[in-house]
């Protein structure tokens, strides 16, 4: 094997990292519903730089979604009830593939089903189309009556969608887990165990927040998902207790908003991290974060970010 010399200050840093068989030329992803499909945010980003895309979830049929209001800010975040409206499996390979597939990204579609076929199905029509390079599975959203989170809070429910989608796809597959249970580490080894070749996590916290005026949820949902700053310490502690119950790579996500945020996620053990919220607030907020990730490795004499991945020293009091 060949060794890369260190040379700090001279070469950029290798920031390429390997989620089962999909290696990414860097670690930051934009994390599911936040940005479209990708062409609104053209603009702002260079798709060419990011690690992935990870498009709206996409399910057999188009969804409307929850009537409004769908949105509401909170202090240091936003709750949402979107309720996954999208264009559907189908107009998404005809209408929104097409554009990504002239950037040279990785595309993760991430999809989600009311019954174990449907997600099946979903996973078959895109096994077959070029340009798709992993499948995400959300079993994790608390926004719909059906599907979503009922497949994400019982390790048996978790295990069986994720080996039936498994069975039909050669795709790198991730489990997109939700914090809404009492132990996500559980969830997370019987995803592993049924086939799963990565997982994300978290989705958002489930909240509520009333009008006290009127005395109406500000929702019409009345609950939504809480995503932003304000998630960031759970969904850290998350991953960390995650990282250490499995051995396939863990994608950390929630309230990364800057390059330091997406930094603590892979020092204690995510291999890649997803790009939420902060796209609402700063558009480009995903390409500063690629550069201060590079910045820090540069300033920190690591050549690659292989060397940071994991580095967490719990016990600091015993040296290094
Ligand atoms: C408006 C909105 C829509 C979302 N839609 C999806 C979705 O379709 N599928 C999914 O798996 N997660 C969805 N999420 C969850 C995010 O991908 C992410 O897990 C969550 O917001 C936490 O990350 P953040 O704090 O960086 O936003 C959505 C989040 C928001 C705010």
């Amino acid at each position: 094997m060949i060794m890369k010399k260190e040379t700090p200050g001279q070469n950029p840093p290798d920031l390429t990292v390997a989620i089962g068989g999909l290696v990414l030329k860097n670690p930051v992803m934009t994390a599911s519903g936040t940005f479209g499909y990708g062409e609104e945010y053209v603009p702002y980003c260079d798709l060419n730089r990011l690690g992935a895309v990870v498009v709206k979830g996409l399910s057999l049929e188009p969804r409307l979604g929850n009537p409004p209001p769908r949105i509401i800010e909170t202090p240091s975040g936003m709750l949402n009830a979107v309720g996954l409206q999208n264009v559907g499996v189908r107009a998404f390979l005809s209408e929104k593939l097409p554009f990504l597939r002239r950037y040279d990204v990785a595309v993760i579609a991430n999809i989600f089903g009311e019954t174990v076929d449907q997600y099946r199905r979903v996973a078959h029509i895109l096994s077959g189309a070029a340009g798709i390079h992993a499948l995400e599975l959300n079993i994790s959203c608390p926004n719909v009556k059906k599907g979503g989170v009922a497949f994400g809070a019982r390790p048996e429910a978790a295990a069986e969608v994720t080996a039936n989608v498994r069975a039909e796809t050669d795709l790198p597959l991730i489990v997109k887990l939700t914090p809404n249970v009492a132990d996500i580490a559980e969830i997370a080894l019987a995803v592993e165990e049924a086939g799963a070749d990565g997982v994300s996590l978290i989705n958002t916290l489930t909240g509520m927040s009333v009008d006290i005026e009127k005395r109406i949820p500000h929702l019409a949902n009345v609950t939504g998902g809480l995503s932003g700053p304000a998630i960031k310490p759970v969904a850290l502690r998350m991953v960390w207790q995650v990282v250490h119950a499995v051995k396939i790579p863990v994608i950390g996500i929630g309230g990364i908003m800057t390059a330091a945020d997406a930094l603590e996620f892979l020092i204690a053990g995510a291999r890649a991290i997803q790009v939420g919220t902060a796209n609402f607030v700063r558009p480009s907020a995903t390409m500063e974060i690629i550069d201060g990730i590079s910045d820090y490795l540069t300033r920190h004499g690591l050549g690659s970010i292989d060397k940071l991945i994991g580095s967490l020293n719990t016990n600091p009091s015993n040296g290094d």
